[in-house]
């Protein structure tokens, strides 16, 4: 599957030729200075939780594109006050299928509060299945053992784990939530945005490569297949 990084945990894969957009943010990076955040396509934005790190972009992108929006029940009540339309409610445990296949959340151990200080919800993640493949998101979380009941469903073909450390799982524990999910082909995000998650990227290859799995660090504008 096609996978385009935005930079810190904004990523898009393109399932049945449907753009799905996770936790816009752009403008707020100073890495992704040189995307154009009004050329980025999408047709579907999945929301993890309500930091502004998540969706600091969410609702221009969802207007200028009509994507529908995908989150928790609470981000999606509070993007309703904002004026959008076109979105899906989720709750943890639950999924449901769209035009690229399933989607079902997750969950995370983290925090979720909306940038005016509403209340998020509960943080997520979403596992994805589709013809063309299956993928797990982990959102900003801890690792959580909970991520072991992931493959008893899904047979995953990459996961996209944060690794940064101080807000949510580091290198080590991103490591473990590799082996608890049954996948070898790992996307790390949300590092090295802001100084407190600034890690060493070919330390933590060579650490994935050590237990024969592969870290895929891409610049913000790359892509690549999983
Ligand atoms: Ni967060
Ligand atoms: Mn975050």
């Amino acid at each position: 599957m096609k996978v385009i990084y935005y930079g810190h945990s904004c990523f898009s894969v393109v399932a049945g030729g449907k753009h799905l957009l996770f936790d816009p943010f752009i403008t707020g990076n100073p890495l992704a200075r040189e995307i154009d955040v009004s050329r980025v396509p999408a047709d579907f934005i999945l929301i993890s939780h309500g930091h502004d790190d998540h969706m600091l972009d969410a609702i221009e992108i969802a207007r200028r594109t009509g994507a529908m929006v995908i989150s928790n029940f609470e981000i999606i009540e509070w993007l309703a006050k904002q004026g959008l339309k076109k979105m899906h409610a989720l709750n943890h445990g639950g999924g449901c299928d769209f035009e690229f296949g399933r989607a079902k959340l997750v969950n995370a151990v983290h925090s979720s509060m909306l940038p005016d200080g509403s209340y998020g919800g509960n943080p997520g993640g979403f596992v994805i299945e589709t013809r063309g493949g299956n993928f797990y998101y982990s959102g900003d979380t801890a690792l959580t053992l909970d991520m072991q009941l992931i493959p008893m469903t899904t047979r995953l073909d990459f996961a996209v784990l944060c690794i940064g450390d101080n807000f949510t799982m580091g290198v080590d524990d991103a490591l473990r939530a590799a082996e608890f999910v049954k996948c070898d082909q790992i996307m790390g995000v949300h590092y090295d945005t802001f100084p407190p998650i600034k890690i060493d990227g070919a330390v933590a290859k060579s650490r994935f490569n050590a237990k024969g799995k592969t870290l895929h660090l891409l610049q913000p504008g790359e892509s690549c297949d999983l």
